[in-house]
């Protein structure tokens, strides 16, 4: 695995691996790996001969007086792991050889940013593009890979590369969770013992809010009102639970069957986000 800072050196391998033929996945990562970042490393080593992983703690997806400065960073760990699965390149960028002095150009998805995480993190969801975008063309993959567990920036991203005509196919992959059902996350490491225990009722509301559609019950707002009311009983303060389209992310229609329940809490100063994504059965026949 060769380790690489310097978009120069980057540009060096990636032309190597293209005269030779090879295609490129790439698995763009924030650190702090856990099995969920595995997965998809996983899957991208499945698909394609050359694998390149990125760490980067995007400053720009934080918003002022979030948690960039406390963002776990566990370099040496990360890439014990990543040596294990046999990556060919982990890219390593410092904030200056992402983001030039003068740097001004936003790369920002519109109406899908603004709305469920984009409504409480205002410029969020730039940052997240912005990134994800400049990343795109310094590695160059042929393939790259998203978790559903960020549903909404895997919506944003495809949105992107289908706007701005980017070579690049994106592929999903399913949420890997503990065995609580808590979603993992980088920030799961915030949660005192206490929390832990409380954290899983986040994913079993979800599903007890998809459970209850599947057994036919359409009245969606009485469903998002008693999850709410279940989690802030339980110690969350919700940002939002809501059941939309999972195609667009509008707000579900009764009509709909391709649904999504998405959700995010506070739990102490800990920040969750969650979704399932399901089809709703016809009822008709
Ligand atoms: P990060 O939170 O490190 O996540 C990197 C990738 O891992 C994302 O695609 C995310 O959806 C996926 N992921 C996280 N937890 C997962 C889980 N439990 N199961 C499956 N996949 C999971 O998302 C980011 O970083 C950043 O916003 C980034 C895209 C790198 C841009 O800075």
């Amino acid at each position: 695995m060769q380790k690489i800072q310097k978009l120069v050196d980057l540009r060096v391998a990636v032309k190597g691996w293209r005269s030779e033929g090879k295609n490129i996945a790439f698995v763009p990562t924030m650190g702090n790996l856990h099995d969920g970042h595995l997965k998809l490393v996983k899957e991208a080593k499945l698909s394609a001969d050359k694998v390149v992983v990125s760490v980067f703690v995007n400053p720009t997806q934080f918003v002022q007086g979030e948690d960039f400065e406390a963002y776990p960073r566990t370099e040496a760990e990360d890439q014990q792991k990543l040596a294990s699965v046999e990556i060919d390149a982990l890219f390593l960028p410092v904030i200056s050889e992402m983001y030039g002095e003068d740097a001004g150009t936003i790369v920002s998805v519109k109406n899908l940013s603004t709305v469920l995480c984009g409504q409480f993190r205002p410029g969020h969801f730039d940052g997240v593009a912005t990134v994800v975008c400049k990343l795109f063309n310094m590695v160059q993959p042929d393939i790259a890979f998203f978790g559903q567990k960020d549903y909404q920036q895997l919506m944003i991203i495809r949105t992107m590369v289908r706007d701005l005509n980017i070579p690049v196919e994106i592929r999903s992959t399913g949420t890997v969770r503990e065995i609580s059902g808590l979603a993992m996350s980088s920030r799961n490491g915030y949660l005192n013992p206490n929390e832990l225990q409380i954290a899983p009722r986040l994913y079993k509301t979800l599903c007890t809010a998809r459970d209850t559609i599947l057994a036919g019950e359409n009245c969606y707002e009485a469903i998002e009102k008693e999850a709410v009311k279940f989690l802030q009983h339980s110690g969350f303060v919700t940002d939002y639970f809501s059941i939309r389209n999972s195609n667009n992310l509008f707000k579900a229609d009764k009509q709909d069957i391709d649904l999504i329940i998405l959700a995010a809490a506070k739990l102490g100063e800990t920040r969750l986000i969650d979704n399932v994504v399901f089809k709703k059965p016809s009822f008709d026949s």
